[in-house]
């Protein structure tokens, strides 16, 4: 497995929809274990492929994280949210292409969500908590909206231009 580098906010690879994965071929699932490798490395507890520059629709997460809890590392094809609740929760987010930022962002408190697991099985969850939140912040992902889309505009324009600087000085070595 590879830690892939990923992607910091901004970039236009960001922004894109990414498309549907028609099969999922060795290639795809090579690809999800690079990204749970890089996500736990990071670490972070949610990866989406465009955040690897890759357009495709997939995801990867692992909330468990209570003390003695076994790691659940869950890789999503084609995620799709079927069912939401209207009770709505805040969590505070934070993202791994929007380094060392957060902020409290409002979701549905439950999704019910569908998707194709690496051996292109149909499999449907329900979700709640912290899973919740992060299945929905990772599909975000998978169409072009980061977790600061949600804040007001100076917010947003506060943090993208720390992001800026921030890679300025990274390539400044
Ligand atoms: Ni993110």
């Amino acid at each position: 497995m590879t830690i892939r580098p990923i992607l910091i906010h901004p970039d236009p690879r960001l922004k894109r929809v990414a498309e549907p994965v028609a099969a999922i071929t060795p290639e795809l699932r090579r690809l999800a274990d690079d990204m749970l490798e890089t996500m736990y490395d990071a670490p972070g507890i949610g990866l989406a492929a465009p955040q690897i520059g890759v357009g495709a629709r997939l995801i990867v997460m692992d909330c468990a994280r209570k003390e003695g809890e076994a790691p659940r590392p869950m890789t999503l094809f084609n995620p799709e949210v079927v069912w939401a609740s209207e009770e709505r929760s805040v969590y505070e987010e934070g993202c791994l292409s929007i380094p060392e930022q957060y902020a409290d962002v409002e979701r549905p408190a439950e999704v019910r969500v569908r998707w194709l697991d690496p051996e292109g099985r149909v499999a449907e969850e329900h979700f709640t908590g912290l899973w919740a939140t992060c299945v929905q912040h990772e599909i975000d992902h998978l169409n072009g909206r980061l977790f600061i889309d949600y804040l007001s505009p100076l917010r947003r324009q506060l943090i993208t231009r720390k992001m800026e600087k921030l890679k300025r000085d990274r390539a400044r070595g």
